[in-house]
């Protein structure tokens, strides 16, 4: 794993910005996988910024989101198909048509869930997967004690992830109960993760995640196990790790290899 810390929230999202550019670069029709909620926000900005400057574009890109409330209405504010549809595929240039968040509003949930899983396998599995982190630990909407086997399925949200999420809603009561998520075994299977964190409220769960013991009491240890995972934080995220030392030293040793510059 590769964590990388930086000064603010600004620079979080130039990097993991840089990260994503790179492999929307290589391959224009990459997929995409795309989080919500706060912490990818300076990174989306970010992208528009290369956009606009017409350094990259996402016009044949394809995007999965990881989540989705189940049963919250299309047009309710924070319904993420419409918090995809503006953050992301509107300032980004994504076509509509190839942009997929799981279906809440289903009458058969499990259904939409294998459809979901099977609609990432038929656009060749996820090239980069953008993650935020609960103050639970939590990756998508895995919560605690999540199997790291785990396939796009219904999950019930922690009380702690709806108190969080609340500040997006009038009342705790308002939030959903439950979520369509990919599962920790879905995320896995992305190619590249590139998890981003700020601010002190992370802390806690970025330094179990990052150098606590592999569990699934806490889903983004799961990140321990990917070949190619990424997490960027800003020094309020970072405070609790033990070796952030380590992490300044190699990234200012950063070896560049004639595969990794060409
Ligand atoms: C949302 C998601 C969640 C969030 C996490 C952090 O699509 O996958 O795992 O990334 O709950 O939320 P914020 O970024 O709002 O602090």
């Amino acid at each position: 794993m590769e964590v990388i810390v930086v000064p603010t929230n600004v620079e979080v999202g130039r990097l993991g910005a840089a990260e994503v550019a790179a492999v929307a670069a290589a391959k224009p029709s990459a997929v995409i996988g795309l989080a919500t909620g706060s912490s990818p926000e300076s990174l989306y900005a970010g992208l528009r910024e290369r956009v606009t400057a017409g350094e990259i574009s996402f016009a044949e890109a394809r995007g999965f989101a990881l989540d989705e409330y189940v049963g919250l209405p299309l047009e309710h504010p924070q319904s993420y198909a419409g918090v995809i549809r503006r953050t992301v595929v509107e300032p980004l240039g994504f076509h509509p048509s190839r942009m997929r968040v799981p279906d809440g509003l289903a009458p058969d949930l499990d259904a939409a869930a294998t459809a979901y899983e099977a609609a990432i396998a038929e656009a060749g599995g996820i090239d980069i997967q953008i993650l935020g982190i609960g103050t639970n630990g939590h990756i998508g909407f895995n919560e605690p004690t999540s199997s790291f086997a785990s396939r796009t399925r219904v999950k019930t949200l922690a009380p702690r992830t709806r108190e969080d999420n609340s500040r997006f809603f009038d009342s705790v009561e308002e939030v959903p109960i439950h979520c369509l998520t990919q599962g920790l075994g879905t995320i896995l299977e992305a190619k590249r993760l590139l998890l981003v964190a700020q601010g002190p409220g992370k802390a806690a769960a970025i330094a179990a995640a990052v150098e606590g013991p592999l569990s699934s009491f806490v889903p983004a240890s799961a990140l321990q196990l990917h070949e190619h995972a990424t997490v960027i934080v800003d020094e309020a995220a970072a405070a609790e790790l033990r070796l952030t030392d380590y992490y300044r030293f190699s990234r200012d040793h950063r070896l560049v290899r004639a595969a990794a510059a060409a």
